[in-house]
């Protein structure tokens, strides 16, 4: 693999890669910034896409177009969708959906984007079961789970609506990037992974631990990230 872009949605996900990244050359387009180097002797572009779908789309488009990435890594966090999966847990998505797409009075199912094929995009097996096995070596003290990520342009914190995105979806993990970065991958052919850490239980519960959450979340999702780009 000769580059491998790595999008984190805000600066709390990146910040140690950069930091730890050596002969940096920083590129700004559509307002962000794009740190090419060298990350544990793997060629990387690293880049805060900014929150939401439009800005993931973007940013991907950019690492295709541009930088010409061989793959792409999404490593943040998310709400969990499931009883099992707990705040700190790590979720691998095996396929993303827009959970927020609705043409059902055209005839189509939820989150089915009208005149295409795919219903949600698959991540790549490969990149998917060695992020696994290291997930397991880095952060032993957390469950790995593989499984369908939900996104969409509203951060979820009502029982009702998470009720309705596992009914719909039966996802394991609900986060506001990953189907805009998996698509815009897919439409460019290519392989993409996406880590997502624990942070919330998407129902409102907890939120005064919101930010201690989301930072240790932040930090297991990253140590994976920095052994997979290692190993890759
Ligand atoms: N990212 C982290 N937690 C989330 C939630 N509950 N909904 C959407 N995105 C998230």
């Amino acid at each position: 693999m000769k580059c491998i872009g790595i999008i984190g949605a805000m600066e709390v996900e990146v910040s140690r890669l950069k930091e730890k990244m050596e002969n940096v050359k920083i590129t700004k387009k559509a307002s962000m910034d794009f740190y090419e180097g060298v990350l544990l002797g793997k060629k990387v572009i690293v880049v805060r896409s900014g929150i939401g779908k439009v800005n993931a789309a973007v940013c991907t488009q950019i690492l295709a177009d541009v930088f010409h990435v061989d793959a792409i890594i999404n490593t943040g966090i998310a709400g969990s969708l499931n009883k099992e999966i707990n705040i700190g847990d790590i979720v691998l998505a095996t396929d993303v959906v827009h959970h927020d797409m609705d043409a059902q009075g055209f005839g189509y199912p939820k989150g089915q984007i009208p005149q295409m094929q795919e219903f949600s995009f698959p991540a790549d097996a490969e990149l998917r079961s060695l992020a696994e096995k290291i997930c397991n070596e880095v952060n032993p003290d957390v469950q790995v789970f593989q499984g369908r990520i939900a996104s969409g342009d509203q951060f979820i914190s009502d029982k009702k609506v998470k009720d309705d995105i596992v009914h719909n979806f039966g996802g394991f993990a609900v986060e506001m990037e990953g189907a805009a970065i998996g698509q815009a991958a897919y439409l460019n052919g290519i392989p993409f992974l996406i880590i997502r850490a624990i942070s919330d239980k998407a129902d409102g519960s907890a939120t005064m631990d919101y930010p201690e959450f989301e930072a240790a979340a932040a930090a297991h999702s990253l140590n994976l990230t920095l052994e997979f780009v290692r190993r890759v």
